[in-house]
Parts: structure tokens; C-alpha cells; sequence
């Protein structure tokens, strides 16, 4: 059987924030890619997927790069469902782009369950001149928020990023072991294998 198909449970993860704020870059950096000083909108929602073992078992992680602007938001809406961890990023040069998070944060508490786990990166922390959102103000908005935080640079600070999602999807499992423990590649183990795995327990 092939690694892509050996895993427990599927997680969905999303990534959402205004358009230019480095979402796709930050997706590049979490992949190991090289940054990119010039890159393409996103226009279509795009799905990538990556196994990662947490606590011994493997996880496939389906990690979903959106587009920001404001022309595609409505179809943002179809890809956010069922997501377990979200990602909002904003970009520490552009105050625009904090503003807008209250835009994105409420649309997805409105479609997402409460099991979903959420965090906020502030991109772009390679740019010290330019900063206007300091770091202590996108953590108290995100503990307002009840996300966790994270300052980054799709650029110069990959290592950073990836390990804060995968921090976050840790924290989902974590927190969700007992819903999860019952899939295998994704799909829920049928009531007959549980039953026959009762029995010869
Ligand atoms: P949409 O697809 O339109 O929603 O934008 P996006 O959020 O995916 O932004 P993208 O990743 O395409 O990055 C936009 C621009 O910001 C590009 O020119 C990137 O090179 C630049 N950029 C992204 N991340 C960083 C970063 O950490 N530091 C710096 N200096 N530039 C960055
Ligand atoms: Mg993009």
C-alpha cells in the first residue's frame, strides 16, 4: 500500500485573508518551495495534500489556498466548509488587511463547527521598516478572537510557519481523538468493524 494511501484521518486545513497578504507563499514555505517575489492571484480554491504523523499515526493534511479578492469571496464559502483548522493571514505592512479580518473571522465562524480550530498569522515580518500592526496588538486580537497568533515571513521564516500549523493541527487531534481514532485514509470505520473489533477485544 502506497504512504498516500496509509493514514488514519483526513484534515482539512484553509487558508483566507485579503488578497496579496502572502497566503500562497506562506502554502510555498510550509511545502518547502522556494519564496517567490512574484506570484499569480489565486483565482480558483486549490487543494494540496501532505502526510504528517502526530503521536505515532499519520494524517493526510488537504491544505487549501483561497483567493483574496473580493471579486471570488462568495466561492471561498463552498471551500470552507468541513475545514478543521483556518488560517487567517494578514500582512504587517498593509493595516487594510488587519481590518479585514473581522470580514473573514466572522464569515467562517458562521459556516464552520465549534470543533474547528483557528489561528492568525501576521505575514510579511521581514519587512521591519514597514511594520504598522505591531505584534502585540494582532495577539490581543487574535486571544479576543480565540485564535492563536503567530508573526511570520513567508520569506525569510518557512520553519516558523510550518511549525505553527502544524501546532494547530496537533491541537485539533488533540482535541478531537476521540471522534477521529475511528477512521482509517479518511472514512469512518463501518459499526460491523467496530462491533468485530469489540468482540475480540
Ligand atoms: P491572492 O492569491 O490574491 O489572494 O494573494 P496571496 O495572499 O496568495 O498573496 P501571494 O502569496 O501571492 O503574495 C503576494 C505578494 O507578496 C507577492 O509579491 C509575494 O512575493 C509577496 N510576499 C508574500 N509573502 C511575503 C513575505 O513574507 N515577505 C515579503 N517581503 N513579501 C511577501
Ligand atoms: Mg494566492
Amino acid at each position: 500500500m502506497s504512504e498516500s494511501n496509509n493514514y488514519s484521518a483526513k484534515i482539512k486545513v484553509i487558508l483566507l485573508g485579503e488578497s496579496r497578504v502572502g497566503k500562497t507563499c506562506l502554502i510555498n514555505a510550509y511545502f518547502g518551495r522556494q519564496f517567490r517575489a512574484n506570484t499569480l492571484f489565486t483565482t480558483i480554491p486549490e487543494s494540496e495534500n501532505k502526510i504528517i504523523e502526530i503521536n505515532e499515526k499519520k494524517y493526510l493534511i488537504e491544505l487549501f489556498d483561497t483567493a483574496g479578492q473580493e471579486k471570488y469571496r462568495s466561492m471561498n464559502n463552498i471551500f470552507i466548509k468541513g475545514s478543521k483548522v483556518v488560517i487567517f493571514v494578514y500582512d504587517v505592512t498593509e493595516e487594510k488587511t488587519f481590518i479585514e479580518l473581522d470580514y473573514w473571522i466572522k464569515t467562517t465562524k458562521e459556516i464552520l463547527a465549534k470543533d474547528a480550530i483557528y489561528g492568525i498569522a501576521g505575514n510579511k515580518a521581514d519587512l521591519v521598516e514597514e511594520i504598522k500592526i505591531p505584534n502585540e496588538k494582532g495577539k490581543k486580537y487574535a486571544e479576543e478572537n480565540g485564535a492563536k497568533f503567530c508573526e511570520t515571513s513567508a520569506k525569510e521564516d518557512s520553519k516558523g510557519f510550518q511549525s505553527f500549523l502544524n501546532k494547530l493541527i496537533q491541537e485539533y487531534i488533540e482535541t478531537n481523538i476521540d471522534k477521529i481514532s475511528n477512521e482509517k485514509n479518511g472514512k469512518k470505520l463501518s459499526s460491523k468493524n467496530n462491533k468485530k473489533k469489540k468482540k475480540c477485544c
